[in-house]
């Protein structure tokens, strides 16, 4: 089973996924930050993001590979490059000002919609990004589409300690020419405006268990 969660930055993807996977037991992964550690590798390597054939070149040939570990009580797959997962070098503003870019590559995307294919292998997933229901995996019957105002968008952001231009984040994201982020068909869209975090899972797990039973 894959349940594919996309929607626009800071819309509460992570924190829900995350908790949906926790509830049905399936392994979390979150495929921006796979995007972000491509990022952060070009600019480790000081290669310009805005070059899309030297990101193509890097991403051939960087040694990343896929884990699957424990991490806060939940089954997570991460990709690791030279044995080393960046958790906290990828949450900066250079990297999320630099990643859209990297992701607006095609031979990028092949590369990276090949290893969350491959992600299957650890077992039923929660897969949360941009393009999970409409590129990633587009014949699951389970696709949520999350968003929420702008403002409070950028007040969970700021909230986080995290100050960015997320409207314009979106729009690279929604106007490129390969996947770009909207409503996968079939797709529950879910505005959280006005939910919490237990809410916005609360209907998602609800939906789940529906359809299932429906099956
Ligand atoms: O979810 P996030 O903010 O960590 O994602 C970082 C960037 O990666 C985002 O600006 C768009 C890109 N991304 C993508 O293009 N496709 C995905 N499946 C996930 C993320």
């Amino acid at each position: 089973m894959v349940i594919a969660i996309d929607g626009t930055s800071a819309s509460g993807k992570s924190t829900n996924a995350k908790r949906v996977a926790r509830a049905l037991g399936c392994v979390y992964v979150d495929t921006g930050a796979m995007y972000r550690t491509l990022a952060w590798y070009c600019l480790k390597n000081r290669v310009d993001v805005q070059d899309a054939r030297a990101v193509a070149a890097l991403c051939r040939k960087w040694k990343a590979a896929l884990h699957c570990l424990e991490a806060d009580g939940l089954r997570v797959a991460r990709l690791f490059v030279d044995g080393y997962f960046p958790e906290n070098e990828i949450r900066t503003a250079e990297v999320s000002a630099a990643v859209p870019h990297v992701a607006a590559v095609p031979k990028v995307r092949e590369w990276m919609v090949k290893r969350q294919r491959e992600c299957l292998q650890f077992g039923s997933l929660v897969m949360e990004g941009r393009d999970i229901g409409t590129n990633v995996f587009p014949e699951t019957d389970f696709k949520f589409y999350l968003d929420a105002k702008l403002e409070e968008r950028s007040r969970r952001r700021a909230a986080d300690g995290v100050r960015e231009n997320l409207a314009a984040r979106d729009q690279r994201d929604s106007q490129r020419a390969v996947a770009p982020l909207m409503v996968p068909l079939g797709a529950k869209v879910i505005n959280n405006s006005q939910m919490t975090s237990e809410q916005t899972s609360g209907l998602i797990i609800a939906e789940i268990r529906k359809r299932l039973a429906e099956k």
